[in-house]
């Protein structure tokens, strides 16, 4: 093959690459629109912070719920039917998800400005943003026009989502289904600086790690006792939650990091990242550097916030985020 053939030929792959990734989102998309859109979406997410500073990890988290799953598209809203099971009733995020208020108020305000014109995805995206940005990490421009879809089928939940008992070589397979690289997983991964979680996804590294040994040695015992007693044995009240980075749990900083190397990462997937040397190396890396950790995690939610995304005249604008119009 000639150079040139070769050359034309990777310039088409990285163009269509580009084209995929890229999708046909636009940065400003509600500009002449509704140009309240983004306005109106953080009014609501400010509110709703203020009065509960967890929503903020609730949000960031339903995001990225929707993203790996059918793609952004605001399928985890949609509500469970008599005939379907919806993703948000998957054991993913029932009962743990928080936060479809806030789209819920932002999406009826939106109605009664410019009516039928911002889709339930592009809500959540932007909420997921300023909920980053409120809790002190780094704004960052969102793509949007996004459509919401149609499907929400909860048996896809557990199929695309990691699990907290996953191991480095999960973690990694499961970005890289969706087309990220381990560096951004870990990247990601520093989202557990904020909110909480149940005891339920966390208390088998308590009481029942193996046959041999109730409790997971690469857990801080320290740290054990305390969780102990918050997440008494075999209780399943779904009340019982924890704080994750329990020193600043409401603030976008490397806590999470901190945590990990001191051995008090909550779960087996946070802990996991010290058992491979290039993520414990990040692990350190990005301790020391939160400028550098709060740039790559603002990119990467560019990234995925553009995850298998629906546009042009595919899926609708949903009147409510709930339903399917
Ligand atoms: C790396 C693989 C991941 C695993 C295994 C994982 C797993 C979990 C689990 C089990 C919880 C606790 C849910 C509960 O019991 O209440 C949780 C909470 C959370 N996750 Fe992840 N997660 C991962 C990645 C991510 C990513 C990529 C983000 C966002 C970019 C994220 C954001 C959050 C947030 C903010 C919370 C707290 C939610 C709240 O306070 O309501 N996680 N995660
Ligand atoms: C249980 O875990 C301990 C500590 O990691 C390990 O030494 C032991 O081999 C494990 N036992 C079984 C049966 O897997």
């Amino acid at each position: 093959m000639s150079l040139k053939v070769e050359m034309f030929i990777a310039l088409v792959v990285g163009l269509s690459l580009c084209v995929q990734l890229e999708a046909q989102l636009q940065v400003g998309f509600y500009q002449t629109t509704c140009s309240l859109a983004e306005f109106v979406v953080r009014d609501e997410v400010i509110k709703a912070v203020n009065r509960d500073r967890g929503v903020a990890a609730g949000l960031l988290r339903m995001h990225f719920h929707d993203c790996f799953v059918r793609g952004c598209d605001g399928s985890v809203l949609i509500d469970s039917t008599p005939t379907n099971t919806a993703e948000k009733d998957s054991p993913a995020n029932n009962p743990s998800l928080r936060g479809f208020e806030v789209i819920d108020n932002a999406k009826s305000r939106l109605e009664n400005v410019c009516g039928g014109v911002v889709s339930c995805a592009d809500i959540l995206a932007f909420a997921a943003r300023d909920s980053v940005q409120m809790t002190g990490g780094f704004g960052y421009a969102v793509p949007a026009g996004r459509r919401d879809g149609r499907i929400s089928l909860a048996s896809e939940s557990l199929s695309n989502l990691p699990g907290p008992s996953f191991n480095v070589d999960q973690l990694t397979q499961a970005f890289s289904g969706k087309g990220f690289t381990q560096e951004e997983m870990v990247t990601l991964s520093g989202a557990h600086t904020i909110g909480r979680s149940h005891c339920t996804s966390f208390s088998n590294r308590l009481y029942t790690f193996n046959s041999t040994t109730s409790q997971d040695p690469s857990l801080d015992p320290n740290y054990a006792t305390q969780l102990k007693l918050q997440c008494p044995q075999g209780s399943t009240d779904p009340s019982l939650v924890v704080q994750m980075n329990p020193s600043s749990p409401n603030i976008f900083d490397t806590g999470y990091y901190m945590d990990v190397l001191a051995n008090r990462g909550l779960f087996t997937s946070d802990q996991a990242l010290l058992t491979n040397p290039a993520t414990a190396n990040q692990v350190s890396l990005n301790v020391g550097n939160p400028f550098l950790w709060g740039q790559n995690f603002a990119s990467a939610m560019v990234k995925m916030s553009q995850l298998g995304v629906l546009t042009g005249t595919a899926g609708e604008i949903r009147s409510n985020c709930r339903v399917i119009n």
